[in-house]
């Protein structure tokens, strides 16, 4: 059996996770709106035709934050097409996708949609086919109270007050050849800051989010980031980082260690942003919003398959795995040791589109990855310790990767200590210790645990519950240390709490 050991010390504190970082994302691609999060025409929707079974599960994620309404998608928007009355709004070839976008959800509803899911906007605005004039007349119609031509727009819609939508994405993934209206890092630095700029004053209390590289993979990546924010570094809060992986060659160990490599990704974006900081002597720290990540692949085949031009077909549709879980489970122990510069991050994306929720005209299911990313939203807001894992590693494309990922979050004031874990090893148990002197008092609340013996066992409709979490009685609390053994290729979470707060 392996062992590994992890250390964390009260005093060394990351930072506290900012709720955004669990947020996700809702394009017009694919069944992730229509036959997603709305269907009007289905008994399993409420009066304004959202899904009431969707919204149960997005509400026991306690998603904050979902990004709309693209992606791709966005590069070609119209985000007046999408309001005022029904009957007048146009359907439209829809270029990112190949498909026919009807227009009847739009701005207004997807607000609507949110008080429902409990969530905040995050609102992309179109700098691919349009500029800084749509971005004014967007902020204006959302954030303007009333006596202007679309402030007046918005209340003829029957929306009386404002909405004061206060995060902004500038675009979606600018340096990709497949954007509509791609563009170089300085025509796109040049439109960033200036498009930035006019939104302020509109409102001077957004927070804004420039383009980054669409992945590491990308040729420019690096130069990009530096010549964009070398354009728009007064403008912009955040650079975003999007990507994607997948096991196409059935390489579970490399598969695994992808969280290597999004680790690495964060790492450069953050030395970019600095050196950019430091040429321009500035005191303002660029922040990350890692607004696109997830596994993608599974789906990719199927997709080049689809007819073109129709209305919301079965898109991006990838069914996840209990590998694909474990995955995201590394991915957000990733992005919460980073939490001090990752401020904002979307699992992209959220209902049917490689998604973690599945409907079907009958009814809405949890995929695997539903779970981790449910319980890193659920118990992982809290202060981020520094936590160093002792443990063996292996070789992987990515370099050297831990058969541990490991990271501890702390909330001083309710006095509990959450450890999330993913053991990568295949075969056999590891042994896990974790030095517990600091917290006296503390015992374990549970320790969850999504265990499968199949790497590729996935939920479907008809078996909702073949990958679901159970508890385990392996952790216990000796001598001031925590002993625990975690199953081979498993997702944990051992949640502990100052026995006042269990009385
Ligand atoms: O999330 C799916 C797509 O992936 C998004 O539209 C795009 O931004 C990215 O390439």
């Amino acid at each position: 059996m392996k062992t590994a050991e992890i250390f964390i010390d009260k005093n060394f504190k990351i930072a506290d996770t900012d709720k955004r970082l669990f947020g996700s994302f809702i394009e017009h691609l694919g069944r992730a709106v229509y036959g997603g999060i709305w269907q009007p025409e289905n008994p399993l929707s409420d009066e304004n035709g959202f899904r009431r079974d969707v919204l149960e599960l997005i509400r026991e994620i306690h998603v904050p934050l979902v990004r709309y309404p693209g992606g791709n998608f966005v590069s070609g928007y119209h985000w007046e097409d999408g309001v005022g009355p029904k009957d007048r709004r146009p359907s439209k070839i829809e270029l990112a996708w190949n498909v026919i976008e009807s227009n009847q959800f739009g701005l207004n509803e997807f607000m609507a949609w949110c008080k429902e899911a409990q969530t905040e906007p995050m609102m992309a605005i179109n700098l691919g086919t349009r500029g800084i004039e749509d971005a004014k007349n967007i902020m204006e119609y959302c954030n303007i109270g009333k006596g202007t031509y679309y402030s007046d727009l918005r209340r003829s819609h029957g929306i009386k007050d404002p909405y004061n939508i206060k995060l902004w994405c500038l675009g979606n993934e600018m340096d990709g050849p497949w954007q509509m209206g791609h563009k170089t890092a300085d025509e796109y630095g040049r439109i960033a800051q200036e498009a930035g700029r006019i939104m302020r004053m509109i409102d001077p209390d957004i927070e804004l989010v420039a383009c980054g590289s669409s992945s590491l993979d990308m040729p420019t990546f690096g130069s990009w980031e530096e010549t964009v924010l070398e354009h728009c570094y007064d403008q912009a809060d955040y650079i975003s980082l999007h990507t994607y992986y997948g096991n196409p060659e059935d390489n579970t160990p490399d598969f695994l260690a992808s969280s290597v490599a999004m680790d690495d990704f964060i790492r450069s974006v953050i030395s970019i942003c600095d050196c950019v900081k430091a040429k321009k002597r500035s005191k303002k720290t660029i922040n990350l919003s890692f607004d696109e990540w997830n596994v993608w692949y599974h789906s990719k085949e199927q997709d080049e398959k689809l007819q073109r031009w129709v209305q919301a077909p079965h898109q991006l549709e990838d069914i996840y795995n209990h590998e694909d879980a474990l995955l995201v489970g590394s991915m957000l122990i990733t992005l919460l040791k980073h939490a001090d510069r990752v401020k904002i991050a979307c699992l992209a994306q959220l209902v049917n589109v490689i998604a973690p929720i599945m409907t079907s005209d009958t009814g809405a299911w949890r995929q695997t990855t539903f779970y981790p990313y449910m319980h890193a939203s659920v118990f992982g807001r809290a202060s981020v310790l520094q936590t160093n894992v002792n443990v063996l590693t292996y070789e992987s494309i990515y370099g050297d990767a831990p058969y541990l990922d490991a990271v501890a979050v702390e909330d001083e004031e309710k006095e509990t200590l959450t450890l999330f874990a993913v053991s990568k090893d295949l075969s056999e148990p590891m042994e896990v210790t974790c030095d517990l002197r600091q917290y006296e008092g503390y015992e374990i609340v549970e320790h969850i645990e999504l265990v499968n013996n199949d790497l590729k066992a996935v939920n479907t409709q008809k078996n909702p519950e073949n990958v679901i979490p159970g508890h385990s009685s392996k952790s216990r609390i000796e001598d001031g240390k925590l002993i625990t053994v975690l199953q081979p290729k498993s997702w944990n979470v051992i949640r502990l709490s100052h026995r006042r707060g269990l009385l």
